[in-house]
């Protein structure tokens, strides 16, 4: 649908003369503490939740902060063009949507109702590899819209493989992996609540519905001692997870183990801390389709999947959840920008809470720019609805501050329009 920040605006200002107002915030802020008040302390923890000192999750925004865009006059910005070409399709905008886990977390709805609103817009999604739906069930109501797969690299390469394939055939037009995420990051949050919502079985419906998962449910786990007392809220687990799992009759899927036997699994194969840049090559077999890199913050890191045939980087620290102290991924951006020399795309996320936002890591180089927390809060509050306000948001947003900028496009947005970065 074509879309106007003018209008937006309209909107939102002719709907208050009638006194409505959204309950989805414009300020990134409230946004999140209106989030808080819709979900279970759990939820909210974590999804609003970092790392450590959650020192990185801050720095993404203090360094976004810190630069500032420099607005030219004079430049006649009556028309405000913000596509972009990616992989050789047109975008209407620079945004997707960044690949967020269990977002049943916050909305029942939850990746059905974010695909929904993101082919609204034309906006990719980035379906995660830990979504509470399935690739395919996502991919059905976007029809011809854009999605992309996100994966992490399992310690089975055969599920690695039945993962890019079954992404093939729901057309998703690219893959990113997540290089960050080998080891789960410490998370104070999640930690104190002891609370991991795929031990419930949340988040892990890219497995239940799948058909090498499936077999390997068949193999016998290592023994493991468990120290789980059985009380009230290991029963409601108990119940949640075998209620989660593909099929009907619930005394049937809990006589036949496999709902504990997944969740299970799942926790002993989800991550692979052994690959290497070498392992890169069985990926690159798999799929003609293009591979991003995702997590990637250093520039010889850039310049490695370049080398290894990658077709994009997609520079991120995961929001802050993996490494507590981290660089933050706006100060990473332009070193790699310059060593990948406009080979490949470049890709960004990890602290954008608004137009401006956008606008400077475009300014540093950035092909495209990732929406991540924002869209949960906005589903969290409003299910599909919500992230549809969100996104529309974002786009206005964009679109004024490109024009108030005297920007006429995308490609006029460059470096030369900020302050307080070195050049
Ligand atoms: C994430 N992120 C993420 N990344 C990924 O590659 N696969 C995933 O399944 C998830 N899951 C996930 C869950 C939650 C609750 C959050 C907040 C984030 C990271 C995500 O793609 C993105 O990098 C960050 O959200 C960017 O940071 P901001 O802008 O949200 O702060």
């Amino acid at each position: 649908m074509p879309f106007s920040a003018l209008d937006r605006q309209k909107e939102i200002y002719l709907r208050g003369l009638s006194g409505i107002r959204s309950g989805i915030s414009t300020d990134a802020v409230k946004l999140e503490e209106n989030a808080k008040a819709h979900v279970s302390p759990r939820a909210f923890a974590y999804i609003a939740g970092a790392a450590g000192m959650e020192s990185t999750m801050r720095a993404n925004r203090d360094e976004l902060e810190r630069i500032r865009v420099v607005p030219r006059m004079l430049r006649n910005v009556e028309e405000r063009n913000t596509s972009i070409e990616l992989f050789g399709k047109k975008l209407s905008s620079p945004f997707l949507l960044a690949p967020i886990g269990v977002l049943e977390l916050v909305h029942p709805e939850a990746d059905i109702a974010v695909a929904r609103a993101a082919a609204e817009f034309e906006v990719p999604f980035i379906f995660s590899n830990q979504a509470s739906y399935s690739m395919e069930a996502c991919a059905a109501v976007m029809g011809d819209a854009p999605h992309w797969f996100q994966l992490y690299w399992s310690k089975s390469n055969d599920l690695v493989t039945s993962f890019i394939q079954r992404a093939q055939r729901c057309k998703c037009s690219a893959i990113v992996v997540t290089l960050d995420t080998t080891l789960l990051g410490w998370r104070p949050r999640d930690l104190d609540l002891g609370y991991l919502p795929f031990l419930e079985g949340k988040g892990i419906a890219q497995y239940t519905s799948d058909p090498v998962f499936e077999k390997m449910l068949e193999e016998p786990e290592p023994s493991e001692q468990s120290a789980q007392k059985v009380n009230l809220q290991s029963i409601q687990a108990l119940i949640t997870m075998v209620n989660k799992y593909p099929g009907s009759g619930f005394i049937n899927k809990l006589r036949s183990g496999n709902p504990v036997k997944a969740v299970r699994k799942f926790v002993n194969t989800y991550s692979n801390s052994r690959t290497t840049w070498d392992d890169l090559k069985f990926l690159r077999a798999q799929t003609k389709l293009p591979i991003l890199l995702k997590g990637i913050l250093h520039p010889d890191d850039a310049t490695k999947a370049v080398d290894a045939g990658m077709d994009g980087i997609y520079v991120s620290n995961h929001g802050g959840r993996q490494v507590d102290g981290s660089v933050s991924s706006i100060a990473a951006l332009p070193e790699i920008v310059r060593v990948v020399n406009g080979k490949v795309p470049v890709l960004f996320d990890s602290g954008i809470r608004g137009g401006a936002d956008a606008f400077k890591a475009l300014a540093l180089g950035a092909t495209a720019v990732c929406i991540g927390r924002p869209y949960a809060f906005g589903l969290a509050i409003a299910g599909q609805q919500g992230v549809s306000e969100v996104l529309m948001n974002f786009l206005a947003d964009l679109e004024l501050t490109m024009g108030l900028a005297g920007c006429r496009k995308i490609s006029e947005i460059d470096v030369s329009m900020l302050g307080g970065v070195s050049r």
